[in-house]
């Protein structure tokens, strides 16, 4: 029996990795991408915003421009076309076709920075996704769980030009974030998970497979 039969029998799973900026998402979810492959499971990686060629638009528009470009609610309507985009163009046909797909922030994040960081509420973050995506949750979501100090520092680290505009925001802004996912974790602990991303990568990448383990072949 090779790889290839094995992998039919494989249920597709949809995992996001949450948490702020710098606290090693896109670094883990490559590790993870990797890990899948090793196993012979047909895995989609992508990330938001953006994961479509119509979202990656929206992109451009709110990671650049001035600090104060958007206020919360215009903000979290133009995320959540964008993921409403994302969902219908990739992530729904790769799961529809078999594979799994990982993704770099999902709709935590609107929760985290728009509905409590930002105070629009959960409520108007949820009924935005409602009408944008169906209202398609993960199948298990990894919070990267880090201060918001030793984030920024490896933000910083890696971005000579500054970052992007949330990046710009404040300590108290990004502090909120960090406590907001805390509180998405503690309220759905069934399928957010919260992981201490804190020492080197290989170490957390082996915290974030424990955390999968029930959901993996
Ligand atoms: N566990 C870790 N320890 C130290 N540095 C890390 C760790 N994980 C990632 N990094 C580095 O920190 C920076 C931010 O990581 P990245 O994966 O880009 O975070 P995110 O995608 O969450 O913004 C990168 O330069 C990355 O190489
Ligand atoms: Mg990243």
């Amino acid at each position: 029996m090779g790889g290839i039969h094995l992998a039919l029998h494989v249920t597709a799973r949809f995992i996001t990795l949450e948490g702020g900026e710098g606290v090693g998402k896109s670094t883990q979810l490559r590790l993870l991408a990797e890990l899948l492959e090793e196993r012979g499971i047909a895995c989609v990686a992508t990330r938001e915003p953006g994961g479509s060629p119509g979202a990656e638009l929206v992109r451009q528009v709110l990671l650049g421009g001035d600090v104060d470009r958007w206020s919360a609610g215009p903000e979290a309507l133009l995320f959540a076309a964008a993921r409403g985009d994302h969902v219908e163009k990739t992530i729904r046909p790769a799961i529809e076709r078999g594979a799994w797909v990982i993704c770099d922030r999902f709709v935590d994040s609107s929760r985290a920075y728009q509905g409590i960081a930002g105070q629009l509420g959960d409520d108007a973050i949820m009924a935005m996704h409602a009408i944008g995506s169906g209202g398609l949750l993960p199948d298990r979501t990894i919070v990267l769980s880090l201060s918001a100090d030793e984030a920024r520092q490896r933000a910083r680290a890696r971005d000579a030009d500054g970052g992007d505009r949330f990046e710009q925001k404040d300590h108290a802004y990004h502090k909120a974030v960090v406590d907001a996912f805390e509180s998405i974790a503690a309220g759905e602990s069934n399928r957010v998970r919260l992981v201490d991303a804190t020492g080197d990568v290989a170490k957390v990448h082996r915290r974030i497979v424990a955390e999968l383990a029930d959901l993996l072949p």
